[in-house]
């Protein structure tokens, strides 16, 4: 009975609360994930990990709850090789028609450096039309561009040359990043230069999953760091020379984290964890943000092990359990709220440029996404500044070291046939987007 009341409580404050006016609504995709065709850093790795990571697979996944379900994908090499991807490269007039039709009015997407600067200054005009034409095609739709210039993958000859750990990359990415702001100062407001550091530093360097796969390499992560803010601040002046009224922000990966008990080492390591996890960057750089980009997915309870078994060294981050997503992770939608109060502190405009849930089964989608953007309302009553939100992603995608066989997206696709069917979840945002409430 009380379960009910708090059930309709609920329902009634939905029915009131609206977004603000202008409100920005859509999905977000990178390029590595859905275009298909790349050659670049994960390409290479991909071909030479895939055997590797199939055959991983029971012990990495063997104890999720759908592990049935996943198991003859997730054992498949091939399921490890981005190849076609999405062949959003070839299918993105289909791809930015349909979001329009599912009531999007904005989209976050990233070019690819690999296809624009395929050798170390020799930029390929071809690519940079693609990408134009692609801009061309959001305004058509109706569809406001966030552009991400880095979202992960980097041209080979960049990762054979150190990739971030060697400064020398910040002065090439500030080339590569005059050159697009040169090309399409006319059709981009909203630049993202980097996806995520944070996440890139703690998988590449600390948990070494992604490449360059270097493991607790602290000093390593750390200059990657240092690097990362070096680049995003100077693409922030290099594009506000080309394009003095654009605004640029910061992607960022925020974690809500909880401690398993409430110990005196618990609530130190959290403190600690929180300001390295969540607020280093963001502080970092905040001379040189027009807007901050919020990527939220999950939240971590965190226990302090006494010995080193835990997920890094003596620090365990487990999921809570109570609802969890196909991949494992833990869905907190007050979390997005704690974190968009914290954000607030920064006085700047914030979008929620990523926000999603692995699942096969849809209602699960529609539910997060609901709940999430319940949290986002519920900060906005409180005056936070949010002007925009972004479900990660539109369609299902290539998930990085995990493959196909996590489903994000709105839009489900058949990889065999590339057919394309909106969910019941992609409806059910469309009705949300059109009252511009919940
Ligand atoms: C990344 C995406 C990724 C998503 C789900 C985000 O942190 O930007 O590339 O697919 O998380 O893992």
């Amino acid at each position: 009975c009380i379960l009910k009341c708090v059930e309709h409580q609920y329902c009634q404050q939905d029915a009131s609360l609206e977004f603000p006016k202008g409100f920005l609504w859509g999905a977000s995709t990178s390029a590595h994930q859905v275009e298909g065709g790349n050659t670049n850093d994960w390409s290479e790795w991909e071909k030479k990990n895939a055997q590797r990571l199939a055959s991983e697979a029971a012990a990495r996944f063997g104890t999720l709850p759908n592990w049935k379900d996943i198991s003859q994908e997730a054992s498949n090499p091939d399921n490890y090789i981005s190849g076609l991807a999405c062949d959003h490269y070839r299918r993105f007039k289909d791809d930015f028609a349909l979001a329009k039709k599912l009531g999007h009015n904005a989209t976050r997407f990233s070019i690819e450096w690999s296809r624009v600067e395929p050798e170390e200054g020799v930029f390929d005009t071809s690519a940079i039309d693609h990408y134009r034409e692609v801009l061309q095609t959001c305004r058509a739709n109706g569809l406001k561009p966030f552009v991400t210039l880095w979202h992960w993958s980097t041209p080979l000859w960049i990762s054979q040359s150190g990739g971030w750990e060697n400064p020398r990359t910040i002065e090439k990415f500030l080339k590569y990043t005059e050159r697009l702001a040169d090309e399409y100062k006319d059709l981009i407001k909203f630049w993202m230069p980097l996806n995520e550091p944070g996440t890139y530093v703690g998988m590449s360097y600390i948990q070494g999953a992604f490449p360059p796969q270097k493991r607790l390499a602290l000093f390593s992560a750390n200059r990657v760091f240092k690097n990362l803010m070096k680049a995003h601040r100077g693409a922030y002046r290099t594009i506000h020379q080309k394009v003095p009224d654009a605004c640029v922000g910061l992607s960022h990966y925020a974690v809500f984290m909880r401690a398993s008990r409430e110990s005196f080492w618990n609530k130190r390591l959290i403190q600690i964890l929180d300001y390295y996890r969540n607020w280093r960057f963001l502080d970092s750089v905040d001379d040189a943000n027009d807007f901050i980009g919020i990527q939220y997915y999950h939240a971590d309870v965190i226990t302090f092990m006494p010995r080193m078994n835990g997920r890094w060294g003596f620090i365990d981050a487990k999921s809570a359990g109570s609802w969890t997503t196909d991949m494992g992770w833990d869905v907190v939608p007050e979390g997005m709220y704690y974190l968009l109060k914290r954000v607030a502190a920064y006085r700047k405009p914030i979008y929620i440029t990523e926000n999603g849930i692995a699942a096969r089964n849809d209602r699960a989608r529609e539910r997060f996404i609901r709940e999430n953007l319940r949290d986002v309302l519920q900060a906005v009553t409180e005056g936070v500044d949010v002007r925009g939100y972004f479900y990660w992603s539109l369609l299902d995608n290539f998930e990085w070291d995990k493959g196909f066989w996590p489903r994000f997206g709105l839009v489900e696709i058949d990889f065999k046939t590339m057919e394309r069917k909106p969910r019941s979840s992609a409806y059910a945002y469309q009705k949300i987007i059109a009252q511009n409430s919940l």
